[in-house]
């Protein structure tokens, strides 16, 4: 087991090995069961961990902030709209200070093509580890929350035919990092992979040449359909969730002729009876319902968003806990 996490950063799960990745799980589990026998696990004590927000968030501000506080240390939240960062300060300096003052920068910024880019700049100057909160390419943290609940549901992950389904929405231009990190990571756990998407919401080549390799070499599948019913047909789990059109499109405007002629991309009950017996329906969260998902697909005997949410907490908690404290 690898176990020497302490100052490495979380940019993105593919910069880390298998065996980490297997660690941060192991941590994940049993960080949860304490949590349920309401064991102290004061971990980081007196430890601060700096929440730097680009943009608005529920399940990751507040799963970093009970996570830290549950660990014994400490967060800021910081509103990089009210940061010195509004008036041009450089992501450089921004780094050198807060990680002199604390023990970790969590940030989210996801602006296209500007995101990772910032993520990678602070990691370069700080002295303290990086945790990617999520950007334009990539959202660890709810990866990691995603493989544990698939974990906990499958508990052998070998061959489980996951579908990753673009769904419309219109409640905002969302980022391509929630199915990105699912298509990287999913195959390097054996699972079979199924990409589904009307044309024009491509991912980058980069990532799915990247996905067919984490699959051949771990014994999984990776393909890609631009059949709704296809993917949904003998699905053990589906994830269908909308993401903007950033590579074909970059301007920030949410409803346009391309999202208007895919409205039908949404789960239902119908396309939900095509799964397997004992599918299960995850979603990252926020959901549009009544635009991604039907309500009774949502809240119906399914749907597993609620543990996947609560499962942020303790992923969250184990990503701090190793790369914060943990061994050199
Ligand atoms: N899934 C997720 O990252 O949720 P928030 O945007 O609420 O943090």
């Amino acid at each position: 087991m690898q176990t020497g996490f302490r100052g490495k950063h979380l940019i993105s799960l593919q910069e880390w090995t298998k065996e980490e990745i297997d660690t941060l799980l192991d941590v994940s589990f049993d960080l949860k069961k304490k949590f349920a026998m309401r064991e102290r696990t004061p971990i980081l004590q007196d430890e601060t961990v700096f929440l730097m927000f680009f943009e608005q968030s529920t399940r990751t501000r507040n799963s970093m902030e009970a996570g830290i506080t549950q660990l014994g240390g400490h967060a800021h939240f910081l509103d990089t709209s009210n940061m010195q960062i509004a008036h041009g300060e450089s992501a450089k300096d921004t780094a050198v200070i807060l990680s002199s003052f604390g023990h970790a920068i969590a940030c989210r910024n996801c602006f296209w093509e500007q995101g990772n880019k910032y993520l990678r700049e602070l990691a370069r100057w700080s002295r303290a580890p990086i945790i990617n909160m999520q950007c334009d390419l990539y959202h660890p943290l709810q990866g990691l929350a995603d493989l544990m609940t698939i974990q906990e549901k499958f508990r052998n992950t070998e061959r489980v035919k996951v579908s990753i389904i673009w769904a419309y929405a219109t409640s905002h231009k969302k980022p391509i990092s929630v199915p990105l990190s699912q298509a990287l990571l999913f195959p390097r756990y054996a699972m079979d992979v199924t990409l589904a998407y009307p044309k024009g919401y491509e991912l980058p080549d980069w990532a799915i040449e990247q996905a067919k390799q984490n699959a051949e070499e771990n014994g999984g599948s990776f393909r890609i359909t631009h059949d709704q019913e296809e993917a949904y047909r003998n699905a053990d789990v589906v994830i269908p969730k909308n993401w903007g059109s950033w590579v074909t499109n970059q301007s920030d405007a949410v409803v346009d002729d391309l999202l208007e002629a895919n409205r039908h991309w949404k789960c239902t009950e119908e396309l939900m009876s095509l799964t397997s017996k004992n599918s299960i329906y995850m979603h990252a969260l926020p959901a549009d319902r009544q635009n991604e998902v039907d309500d009774s697909v949502i809240d119906g005997p399914h749907s597993v968003v609620y543990d996947e949410a609560e499962n942020r907490l303790h992923t969250s908690k184990a990503v701090m806990a190793l790369t914060m404290g943990g061994r050199a």
